[in-house]
């Protein structure tokens, strides 16, 4: 589904990426882990045509993103993928609801009640239903994170894109977010995130290790293989 070949991106005389090449096939779970500063939300950000890149191409089914004019890319990306970050971005003069509906409206695709019905499905499913009028202040950072993968998922993408979504939050709000993340995986979701939790990658059946903008290590797990303990091996002999 998604063909990144040889990309390399440089930030004035820094190389930040080099010769990167990997395949994301339709239902994957890809983890993406490193140290800090490794390029990890580079490389997240220059797939998904977020960031620009140097040097090579990122092939999305047919399409050549790399050369995508600015206004084609954002509606791309607004319809076929879904983005979660480590602080949930949403926007503070709205409620739960409007953030999530809000990359519905933009899209223009449909009649807005038909995304407000996704939306309180997207909600239920979420375990958020309820907290539609709040304001994003007034609900918990795990509440407030599964109401971005809700905002991710509202123009039903083909590919979730996810930055540390777990890195602000606390055990038990992790648990939730990698329990609905496993289980839009296995419905079908591609998914690709980046992340320093060994329990996240867990639930991935490939793991990219990043270091200084190469990939160090690669691993792909067996289904049925207790890939909890054999993340952490495997961890453990990079580190
Ligand atoms: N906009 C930018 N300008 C300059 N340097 C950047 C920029 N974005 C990232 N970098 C540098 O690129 C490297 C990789 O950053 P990043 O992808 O954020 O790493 P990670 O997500 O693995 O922590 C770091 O050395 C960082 O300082
Ligand atoms: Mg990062």
């Amino acid at each position: 589904m998604i063909k990144v070949e040889n990309i390399s991106k440089s930030f004035k005389d820094t190389q930040i990426l080099h010769d990167i090449s990997f395949e994301i096939k339709k239902g994957d779970f890809v983890a993406v882990m490193g140290p800090s500063g490794s390029g990890k939300s580079t490389l997240l950000y220059s797939i998904s045509g977020m960031d620009s890149i140097s040097n090579g191409k990122v092939m999305f089914e047919n399409m050549n993103i790399s050369e995508m004019k600015e206004e084609a890319l954002s509606e791309f990306r607004l319809t076929k993928m879904g983005f979660v970050f480590q602080n949930a971005q949403m926007l503070k003069n709205l409620s739960i609801f409007d953030n999530i509906i809000l990359p519905g409206l933009v899209a223009k695709n449909e009649p807005a009640n038909d995304i407000r019905k996704r939306a309180s499905k997207l909600m239920k499913r979420m375990e958020i239903e309820g907290l539609e009028e709040r304001d994003i202040r007034e609900v918990s950072g795990g509440q407030l994170q599964r109401a971005s993968i809700c905002r991710a998922m509202i123009n039903t993408p083909e590919v979730l894109f996810l930055d540390e979504p777990t890195g602000a939050l606390n055990s038990e709000a992790t648990e939730q977010v990698l329990k609905i993340l496993a289980d839009l995986n296995r419905e079908g979701m591609t998914i690709m995130t980046v992340t320093h939790d060994s329990c996240v990658a867990a639930k991935a059946r490939k793991i990219l290790y990043i270091i200084d903008g190469q990939i160090a290590a690669y691993k792909e797990f067996l289904v049925g293989e207790n890939r909890e303990m054999e993340v952490e091996k495997w961890l453990k002999k990079l580190s």
